[in-house]
């Protein structure tokens, strides 16, 4: 393989600690990666090659090992608006690994400094338009509205060609949203009952244990719409609802799933907004701010597959546990009614479990082992974190070496950014509205306060 240099900025920030530090030491350790591969860490921080270090083991868990990675990581110190400084990062670059390279580039940073950094390294002559060696990440959120995205995405387009731009929604590099059209369409059973014809709605569903942490500043011009709907529930919601594909192709999958986020609405009058309690106390969080931290939304999708079939996006922080699920529920079985008309035979459900438990179940009609002949409700259960065939992936992990390979499906394209901005965008909600929780139960009781919100499964 090429000799790949990978520099990220933003590289002292929440994401780099979290998700990119902990991807790296994974692929470097399962062989994904070797010593072709290099990572520059780029912040304006005043730290030394130690110190940057340490400032690492501090948030790394020791579990991880930082210590197998450390010389594969070099930091490099520089003001993002110097232009000496990105011709002095191209010294370095050209100086320790030649010419003869790969070198990819990953924006961990807001979306303002995105045009920023890709002029930077644009005119120093780091990336050069439409070499194909040269492709950069742009992490999320892409923007702030549909007219910032355009803005960002225009101005990229001075520098980049789209085969150059990778924009991330780390869901997507999850295994069972990957598993999500596999289990669509690899099973006639659930593809011929994909429609309004057997469902009756659907709700995706991702909520948080913990709080915003110390990403005030940034979740506070975000909310949980922009933090979470705009990307990772619209894509869920997507890949639920999109038509068959012709083949895997990405252009194909890409195409389909951009139809339907165009045929996509959301019902402003029956939004839910929440702020938990404690939020007005978080680092960085103005004290009068309305920022939601909680959303709960009705939206439709305008196929004839899908029409009328409503799809709930509900997200939230400090809840009482961390899933992300997407649940079908099936309607009710007329036959079985009539067969079974003192039993309430139970309508199925499809749960696929995205995180933290990863699986299916799928909940179905059976009879009781034994004599008598009553109905009893059943899972079937498949734990795909179980499977012992490979190690189960985290997202960034397999983005991440996606990026490096040159595979774009699992990133989205400028279409679908566009779109999901025009469905969030209109949302707006009234401020007194805003119902502010302590914790769930407070919440599902003040939503059921709420006339007509038994539609609600939270
Ligand atoms: C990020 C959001 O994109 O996704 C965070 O910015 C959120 O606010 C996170 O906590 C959730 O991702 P995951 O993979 O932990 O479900």
């Amino acid at each position: 393989m090429m000799k790949t240099v990978l520099t990220i900025f933003g590289a002292t920030g929440n994401l780099m600690h979290i998700k990119l530090v902990p991807a790296l030491i994974r692929l470097f350790k399962s062989g994904h990666l070797n010593n072709d591969t290099s990572v520059i860490c780029v912040s304006r921080r005043d730290y030394n090659q130690e110190m940057y270090y340490e400032h690492l083991l501090s948030s790394v868990s020791p579990s991880l090992d930082l210590e197998s990675i450390k010389n594969k990581l070099t930091y490099f110190q520089m003001d993002l608006q110097n232009p000496e400084d990105y011709q002095n990062l191209k010294k370095k670059i050209e100086l320790t690994y030649g010419n003869d390279i790969q070198s990819l580039f990953y924006l961990a940073v807001s979306p303002e400094f995105f045009v920023e950094i890709a002029q930077g390294i644009s005119q120093a002559g780091l990336v050069e338009k439409g070499n194909i060696r040269n492709r950069v990440v742009f992490e999320k959120p892409f923007g702030h509205s549909f007219e910032s995205a355009k803005s960002i995405n225009t101005q990229l387009e001075n520098y980049f060609t789209e085969s150059q731009i990778y924009r991330i929604d780390h869901y997507l590099g999850k295994d069972m949203i990957q598993n999500i059209l596999v289990m669509r369409f690899g099973n006639i059973v659930f593809e011929n009952n994909w429609s309004r014809d057997s469902i009756e709605k659907i709700d995706i569903l991702v909520k948080e244990h913990s709080g915003i942490g110390n990403r005030g500043s940034y979740y506070d011009q975000s909310g949980a719409m922009n933090d979470m709907v705009q990307s990772h529930l619209l894509q869920m919601l997507a890949l639920i609802t999109m038509e068959p594909p012709k083949s895997l192709d990405s252009a194909e999958i890409r195409k389909n799933k951009i139809e339907v986020l165009k045929k996509t609405t959301i019902d402003n009058q029956s939004a839910i907004f929440g702020q938990y309690i404690g939020y007005l106390s978080e680092q960085g969080i103005p004290s009068d701010s309305s920022t939601e931290t909680f959303v709960c939304l009705k939206a439709q999708v305008d196929t004839p597959r899908f029409k009328d079939v409503p799809i709930y996006l509900i997200t939230g922080k400090k809840l009482d546990e961390k899933i992300a699920e997407i649940i079908i529920h099936f309607k009710e079985h007329t036959l079985a009614n009539t067969l079974w008309p003192n039993q309430k035979p139970l309508h199925n459900q499809l749960v696929i479990g995205v995180s933290e438990y990863e699986g299916v179940r799928f909940q179905m009609n059976f009879k009781t082992p034994g004599l008598n002949d009553n109905l009893v409700e059943t899972s079937l259960d498949y734990c795909h974190s179980c499977q012992k065939i490979g190690n189960n992936p985290e997202a960034y992990e397999k983005l991440l070496k996606d990026f490096i390979e040159n595979t774009p499906t699992l990133f989205t394209s400028w279409d679908e950014i566009e779109a999901s901005w025009k469905i969030v965008d209109p949302i707006d909600f009234i401020r007194e509205t805003l119902i502010h929780y302590a914790d769930i139960d407070d919440l599902r009781s003040k939503i059921r306060e709420r006339k007509g919100r038994e539609d609600i499964d939270l």
